[in-house]
Protein backbone atom coordinates (compact mmCIF):
# COMPACT_ATOMS: atom_id res chain seq x y z
CA UNK A 1 0.00 0.00 0.00
CA UNK A 2 1.37 3.39 -0.96
CA UNK A 3 1.47 5.97 1.80
CA UNK A 4 2.38 9.57 1.18
CA UNK A 5 5.59 10.29 3.11
CA UNK A 6 3.93 12.98 5.22
CA UNK A 7 1.20 10.59 6.38
CA UNK A 8 3.57 7.66 6.95
CA UNK A 9 5.95 9.81 9.00
CA UNK A 10 3.31 11.70 10.98
CA UNK A 11 3.07 9.17 13.85
CA UNK A 12 6.84 8.56 13.99
CA UNK A 13 7.72 11.67 16.00
CA UNK A 14 8.62 11.92 19.67
CA UNK A 15 6.02 14.67 20.10
CA UNK A 16 3.21 12.41 18.83
CA UNK A 17 4.48 9.53 20.96
CA UNK A 18 4.29 11.69 24.09
CA UNK A 19 0.84 12.96 23.05
CA UNK A 20 -0.51 9.40 22.70
CA UNK A 21 1.18 8.04 25.85
CA UNK A 22 -0.56 10.84 27.75
CA UNK A 23 -3.87 10.29 25.93
CA UNK A 24 -3.82 6.55 26.68
CA UNK A 25 -2.25 6.42 30.15
CA UNK A 26 -2.41 9.93 31.70
CA UNK A 27 -4.70 10.81 34.61
CA UNK A 28 -7.12 13.76 34.75
CA UNK A 29 -4.65 16.09 36.55
CA UNK A 30 -1.87 15.38 34.08
CA UNK A 31 -4.06 15.77 31.01
CA UNK A 32 -5.83 18.99 32.03
CA UNK A 33 -4.00 20.69 34.91
CA UNK A 34 -5.64 24.13 34.64
CA UNK A 35 -9.35 23.32 34.24
CA UNK A 36 -11.61 20.26 34.40
CA UNK A 37 -11.68 18.24 31.18
CA UNK A 38 -15.00 18.32 29.29
CA UNK A 39 -17.39 15.76 30.83
CA UNK A 40 -16.85 12.18 29.70
CA UNK A 41 -13.82 13.00 27.56
CA UNK A 42 -11.07 11.11 29.45
CA UNK A 43 -10.06 7.42 29.27
CA UNK A 44 -11.16 7.09 25.64
CA UNK A 45 -9.23 3.85 24.88
CA UNK A 46 -10.57 2.19 28.06
CA UNK A 47 -14.13 3.27 27.19
CA UNK A 48 -13.71 1.88 23.66
CA UNK A 49 -12.52 -1.46 25.05
CA UNK A 50 -15.39 -1.63 27.56
CA UNK A 51 -17.90 -0.93 24.79
CA UNK A 52 -16.29 -3.65 22.65
CA UNK A 53 -16.47 -6.20 25.46
CA UNK A 54 -20.10 -5.49 26.36
CA UNK A 55 -21.03 -5.68 22.65
CA UNK A 56 -19.33 -9.03 22.05
CA UNK A 57 -20.99 -12.33 22.99
CA UNK A 58 -18.78 -14.48 25.25
CA UNK A 59 -18.48 -17.14 22.56
CA UNK A 60 -16.66 -14.61 20.35
CA UNK A 61 -14.13 -13.30 22.86
CA UNK A 62 -11.26 -15.64 21.99
CA UNK A 63 -9.29 -13.46 19.54
CA UNK A 64 -9.56 -9.66 19.38
CA UNK A 65 -7.86 -7.20 17.04
CA UNK A 66 -7.16 -3.52 17.78
CA UNK A 67 -6.39 -2.07 14.37
CA UNK A 68 -4.49 1.23 14.60
CA UNK A 69 -3.73 0.52 18.27
CA UNK A 70 -1.24 3.42 18.74
CA UNK A 71 0.43 2.86 22.13
CA UNK A 72 -1.76 -0.05 23.13
CA UNK A 73 -4.10 0.96 25.95
CA UNK A 74 -7.30 -0.41 24.36
CA UNK A 75 -5.52 -3.65 23.42
CA UNK A 76 -4.37 -4.12 27.03
CA UNK A 77 -7.89 -3.32 28.28
CA UNK A 78 -9.39 -5.95 25.96
CA UNK A 79 -7.38 -8.62 27.81
CA UNK A 80 -9.93 -8.22 30.63
CA UNK A 81 -12.29 -10.37 28.56
CA UNK A 82 -10.51 -11.76 25.50
CA UNK A 83 -8.10 -14.71 25.51
CA UNK A 84 -5.67 -13.08 23.08
CA UNK A 85 -5.46 -9.57 21.67
CA UNK A 86 -3.44 -8.44 18.68
CA UNK A 87 -2.62 -4.74 18.31
CA UNK A 88 -1.50 -3.56 14.89
CA UNK A 89 -0.18 -0.13 14.01
CA UNK A 90 1.74 1.34 11.11
CA UNK A 91 4.01 3.42 13.36
CA UNK A 92 7.22 1.65 14.40
CA UNK A 93 7.63 4.11 17.26
CA UNK A 94 4.15 3.33 18.62
CA UNK A 95 4.57 -0.45 18.22
CA UNK A 96 7.96 -0.30 19.98
CA UNK A 97 6.35 1.67 22.83
CA UNK A 98 3.49 -0.88 23.08
CA UNK A 99 5.99 -3.71 23.23
CA UNK A 100 7.97 -1.93 25.95
CA UNK A 101 4.74 -1.43 27.94
CA UNK A 102 3.91 -5.12 27.50
CA UNK A 103 7.38 -6.12 28.71
CA UNK A 104 7.84 -3.66 31.59
CA UNK A 105 4.30 -2.45 32.37
CA UNK A 106 5.63 1.13 32.31
CA UNK A 107 7.39 3.58 30.01
CA UNK A 108 8.99 6.91 30.98
CA UNK A 109 8.39 9.89 28.69
CA UNK A 110 8.44 13.70 28.73
CA UNK A 111 5.12 15.51 29.14
CA UNK A 112 4.98 18.70 27.00
CA UNK A 113 4.19 21.81 29.06
CA UNK A 114 4.84 24.77 26.72
CA UNK A 115 7.43 25.46 24.04
CA UNK A 116 10.65 23.63 24.92
CA UNK A 117 9.52 22.95 28.49
CA UNK A 118 8.53 19.41 29.42
CA UNK A 119 8.22 17.35 32.61
CA UNK A 120 9.14 13.71 33.28
CA UNK A 121 6.17 11.37 33.40
CA UNK A 122 5.51 7.64 33.42
CA UNK A 123 2.95 5.70 31.38
CA UNK A 124 1.73 2.67 33.35
CA UNK A 125 -0.44 -0.23 32.20
CA UNK A 126 -3.18 -0.50 34.86
CA UNK A 127 -2.75 -3.27 37.43
CA UNK A 128 -4.65 -6.47 36.78
CA UNK A 129 -4.50 -6.43 32.99
CA UNK A 130 -3.04 -9.54 31.34
CA UNK A 131 -0.12 -7.96 29.50
CA UNK A 132 1.07 -11.37 28.35
CA UNK A 133 -2.22 -11.87 26.46
CA UNK A 134 -1.56 -8.81 24.24
CA UNK A 135 0.74 -8.85 21.22
CA UNK A 136 1.80 -5.96 19.01
CA UNK A 137 3.08 -5.83 15.48
CA UNK A 138 3.56 -3.36 12.67
CA UNK A 139 1.11 -3.59 9.80
CA UNK A 140 -0.85 -1.61 7.26
CA UNK A 141 -4.61 -1.65 7.86
CA UNK A 142 -5.10 -1.22 4.11
CA UNK A 143 -2.94 -4.25 3.31
CA UNK A 144 -2.94 -6.74 6.21
CA UNK A 145 -0.87 -9.90 6.01
CA UNK A 146 -2.80 -12.77 4.41
CA UNK A 147 -2.31 -15.23 7.29
CA UNK A 148 -3.65 -13.01 10.06
CA UNK A 149 -6.78 -15.17 10.51
CA UNK A 150 -10.18 -14.01 11.77
CA UNK A 151 -11.33 -12.39 15.02
CA UNK A 152 -14.46 -12.42 17.18
CA UNK A 153 -13.92 -8.72 17.85
CA UNK A 154 -12.30 -5.99 15.76
CA UNK A 155 -11.85 -2.43 17.06
CA UNK A 156 -10.90 0.42 14.73
CA UNK A 157 -10.66 3.53 16.91
CA UNK A 158 -10.09 6.80 15.06
CA UNK A 159 -8.21 5.04 12.29
CA UNK A 160 -10.45 5.33 9.24
CA UNK A 161 -9.81 9.01 8.47
CA UNK A 162 -6.04 8.51 8.81
CA UNK A 163 -5.83 5.86 6.06
CA UNK A 164 -4.58 6.29 2.52
CA UNK A 165 -7.32 3.92 1.29
CA UNK A 166 -10.12 3.50 3.85
CA UNK A 167 -12.25 1.61 1.29
CA UNK A 168 -9.57 -1.09 1.01
CA UNK A 169 -9.56 -1.45 4.78
CA UNK A 170 -13.36 -1.80 4.91
CA UNK A 171 -13.29 -4.35 2.06
CA UNK A 172 -11.04 -6.61 4.18
CA UNK A 173 -13.39 -6.60 7.18
CA UNK A 174 -15.79 -9.38 6.10
CA UNK A 175 -12.88 -11.88 6.13
CA UNK A 176 -11.39 -10.39 9.30
CA UNK A 177 -14.49 -10.60 11.54
CA UNK A 178 -15.80 -14.12 12.14
CA UNK A 179 -19.55 -14.78 11.57
CA UNK A 180 -21.45 -13.54 14.65
CA UNK A 181 -18.43 -11.46 15.68
CA UNK A 182 -18.39 -7.73 16.50
CA UNK A 183 -16.91 -4.74 14.73
CA UNK A 184 -16.58 -1.38 16.50
CA UNK A 185 -15.56 1.68 14.48
CA UNK A 186 -15.05 5.12 15.99
CA UNK A 187 -14.21 8.13 13.86
CA UNK A 188 -14.21 11.89 14.37
CA UNK A 189 -14.74 12.16 10.58
CA UNK A 190 -11.71 14.46 10.25
CA UNK A 191 -11.01 13.90 6.56
CA UNK A 192 -7.73 15.54 5.46
CA UNK A 193 -5.94 15.24 2.14
CA UNK A 194 -2.67 14.98 4.13
CA UNK A 195 -3.72 11.43 5.07
CA UNK A 196 -6.40 10.40 2.57
CA UNK A 197 -6.47 11.53 -1.07
CA UNK A 198 -9.71 13.49 -1.49
CA UNK A 199 -11.11 10.99 -4.01
CA UNK A 200 -10.81 8.23 -1.36
CA UNK A 201 -12.66 10.08 1.41
CA UNK A 202 -15.55 7.89 2.53
CA UNK A 203 -17.62 10.84 3.68
CA UNK A 204 -17.29 14.56 4.26
CA UNK A 205 -17.67 15.27 0.57
CA UNK A 206 -20.24 16.36 -1.94
CA UNK A 207 -21.47 13.48 -4.08
CA UNK A 208 -23.95 13.44 -6.98
CA UNK A 209 -26.91 12.99 -4.63
CA UNK A 210 -25.78 15.77 -2.23
CA UNK A 211 -23.58 15.79 0.88
CA UNK A 212 -22.23 12.35 1.78
CA UNK A 213 -21.75 11.88 5.54
CA UNK A 214 -19.30 9.32 6.91
CA UNK A 215 -22.04 7.47 8.84
CA UNK A 216 -24.09 6.96 5.67
CA UNK A 217 -21.05 5.91 3.65
CA UNK A 218 -20.08 3.39 6.35
CA UNK A 219 -23.57 1.91 6.35
CA UNK A 220 -23.53 1.55 2.56
CA UNK A 221 -20.10 -0.12 2.60
CA UNK A 222 -20.78 -2.50 5.50
CA UNK A 223 -24.46 -3.42 4.95
CA UNK A 224 -23.84 -6.46 2.69
CA UNK A 225 -21.88 -8.26 5.43
CA UNK A 226 -22.72 -6.55 8.74
CA UNK A 227 -25.91 -5.80 10.73
CA UNK A 228 -25.90 -2.41 12.49
CA UNK A 229 -26.21 -2.94 16.26
CA UNK A 230 -25.96 0.55 17.75
CA UNK A 231 -24.51 4.00 17.25
CA UNK A 232 -23.36 6.60 19.79
CA UNK A 233 -21.16 9.67 20.21
CA UNK A 234 -17.92 9.34 22.19
CA UNK A 235 -16.04 12.49 23.23
CA UNK A 236 -12.29 12.42 23.68
CA UNK A 237 -9.63 14.93 24.68
CA UNK A 238 -6.04 14.95 23.42
CA UNK A 239 -3.63 17.36 25.13
CA UNK A 240 -1.17 19.13 22.84
CA UNK A 241 0.39 21.09 25.69
CA UNK A 242 -0.71 22.20 29.16
CA UNK A 243 -3.11 24.82 27.77
CA UNK A 244 -4.04 23.47 24.31
CA UNK A 245 -6.21 20.48 23.42
CA UNK A 246 -8.08 18.66 20.68
CA UNK A 247 -11.65 18.03 21.89
CA UNK A 248 -13.45 15.70 19.44
CA UNK A 249 -16.65 13.70 19.35
CA UNK A 250 -16.18 10.35 17.64
CA UNK A 251 -19.06 8.83 15.74
CA UNK A 252 -19.12 5.29 17.13
CA UNK A 253 -20.89 2.44 15.36
CA UNK A 254 -21.20 -1.20 16.40
CA UNK A 255 -21.77 -3.97 13.86
CA UNK A 256 -22.41 -7.73 13.92
CA UNK A 257 -20.94 -9.91 11.16
CA UNK A 258 -23.73 -11.72 9.31
CA UNK A 259 -23.58 -15.44 8.69
C1 LIG B 1 -5.73 8.98 15.36
S1 LIG B 1 -4.66 7.69 15.88
C2 LIG B 1 -5.76 6.65 16.82
C3 LIG B 1 -5.03 5.65 17.67
C4 LIG B 1 -5.83 4.82 18.66
N1 LIG B 1 -6.68 3.86 18.02
C5 LIG B 1 -6.61 5.69 19.59
O1 LIG B 1 -7.84 5.66 19.57
O2 LIG B 1 -5.96 6.42 20.37
C6 LIG B 1 -4.44 6.77 14.37
C7 LIG B 1 -3.52 5.59 14.52
O3 LIG B 1 -3.55 4.84 13.32
C8 LIG B 1 -2.24 4.48 12.96
N2 LIG B 1 -2.22 4.28 11.50
C9 LIG B 1 -2.23 5.23 10.53
N3 LIG B 1 -2.23 4.64 9.31
C10 LIG B 1 -2.25 3.30 9.53
C11 LIG B 1 -2.26 2.16 8.69
N4 LIG B 1 -2.25 2.30 7.36
N5 LIG B 1 -2.28 0.94 9.24
C12 LIG B 1 -2.27 0.80 10.60
N6 LIG B 1 -2.25 1.83 11.44
C13 LIG B 1 -2.24 3.07 10.92
C14 LIG B 1 -1.37 5.62 13.44
O4 LIG B 1 -0.02 5.24 13.57
C15 LIG B 1 -2.06 5.95 14.75
O5 LIG B 1 -1.56 5.16 15.80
Amino acid sequence: MIHSMSAAGYYESGALLAQYLLFHYGDAGEISPHAPAPPGSLEFPARCAALCIESTPESHRRRALDLGCAVGRAAFELTRACDEVLGIDFSKLFVDASQALKRDGRLPYRLPVEGDISLPSLARVPQGLRRDAARFERGDACDLRADIGSFGLVLMANLLDRLADPGACLARLPSLVEPGGTLVITTPCTWMSQFTPREKWLGGRLADGGPLRTGDALRDALAPHFEPVASQDMPFLIREHARKFQWSIALTTIWRRKG
